[in-house]
């Protein structure tokens, strides 16, 4: 009888803590670290193997007391449960991993982050500049509120041009004389001022006018300017830098037309009407040869310098290049236009 106690003794099982809550505490923390196959099989071998702690815990309730039975029995069950539940858990997590990264085929194309976009406009204005710039074009601006001088009187329009009405032109209440600029030709006056000849500057810019709109008037919209002088500057000059324009911005054969035509500030001033391909005849711009008034009123000795003006629409450019029905599209901001360009 006392041999087989001591016998007993002898065989028990090691030392085992029974700090169930300590040891779920300890194993969960391994079990987060685990995160390959083998880690995880080595985890399991330690807890829930056949020699495993868990294992080994319910194997020395046996020789506990009735009490400790009652008391700890349940507590390592639901220990041996909570920690089955949380291996099979891991399990899927690794294995849904693993084939998450088997299925990524790396020769398919791509999801394109969605970018910002040019506005058909900003990218018409900065075609404008790249082509006459390679002509030797600088780029100018000017100021969008004009004063009555700048906008009319040094342009040669006549005290009452009817240009000048309330009718055509958004003017400022006060102070008097401001206006908000109903074309970019202030801006030719401004830079002579400035500059001596020879010269040659494209003016881009926006532009206002007291006007209804429809879809093909906005009462805000852009025009582009060109301007080019020096001594023995030519109409011819400017058939050829226009020609050569149309073509490099469509990229295609354009037809020009010039058409009599007048402005106060150009002498003789021309119509420009543009066909691309086999389309119709377009009024693109108007131009001329700038008129000695407005070189006198820029302080410049009409008698010793010669140059062509022109200016157009840039809104129509962009509508002709990209085949855009109505005007108000670019002033709209629907996301779903400007996606397109
Ligand atoms: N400023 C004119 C307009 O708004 C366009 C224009 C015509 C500009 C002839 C010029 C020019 O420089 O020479 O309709």
């Amino acid at each position: 009888m006392l041999g087989g106690l001591l016998f007993f003794n002898f065989i028990r099982y090691p030392e085992i803590t029974m700090d169930i809550d300590a040891t779920r505490e300890k194993a969960l923390r391994e079990l987060e670290t685990a995160d390959t196959e083998d880690s995880l099989a080595a985890w399991h071998g330690v807890y829930l193997g056949r020699k495993g702690e868990i294992t080994m815990i319910l194997r020395s309730l046996g020789e506990k007391s009735l009490n400790e039975k009652k008391d700890l029995g349940p507590k390592a069950q639901s220990l041996k449960r909570d920690l089955e539940a949380a291996y099979v858990r891991k399990e899927k997590n690794l294995k849904g991993a693993a084939d998450a990264h088997r299925r990524i085929d790396l020769t398919m194309p791509g999801t394109r982050p969605e970018v910002g976009h040019c506005h058909p406009l900003m990218k018409t204005i900065s075609d404008i500049r790249r082509i006459f710039g390679n002509m030797g074009f600088a780029t100018v601006e000017g100021p969008e509120l004009e004063t009555e001088t700048y906008n009319f009187d040094k342009l040669n329009f006549p005290k009452n041009h009817p240009a000048r009405d309330m009718q055509d032109t958004l003017w400022v209440s006060a102070p008097k004389g401001l206006l908000m600029r109903t074309h970019t030709s202030p801006v030719q006056a401004r830079y002579m001022e400035k500059n001596l000849p020879p010269f040659q500057i494209i003016v881009p810019g926006r532009v206002f006018r007291n006007e209804a709109t429809d879809s093909s008037h906005e009462a805000n919209f852009y025009q582009f300017e060109g301007l080019m002088v020096g001594t023995d500057v030519s109409l011819g000059n400017f058939k050829w830098i226009i020609g050569e324009f149309s073509r490099q911005f469509f990229e295609k054969d354009v037809d020009l037309r010039f058409r009599p035509s007048f402005f106060p500030f150009t002498e003789p001033s021309v119509e420009i009407d543009m066909r691309i391909g086999n389309g119709p005849w377009l009024e693109m711009m108007g131009g001329g040869m700038v008129h000695p008034n407005v070189f006198e009123a820029v302080g410049y000795d009409p008698k010793g310098v010669q140059g062509f003006a022109f200016g157009g629409g840039l809104d129509r450019w962009a509508m002709a290049k990209y085949g855009i029905p109505d005007v108000r599209l670019f002033y709209g901001n629907d996301a779903r236009f400007l996606r397109q360009f």
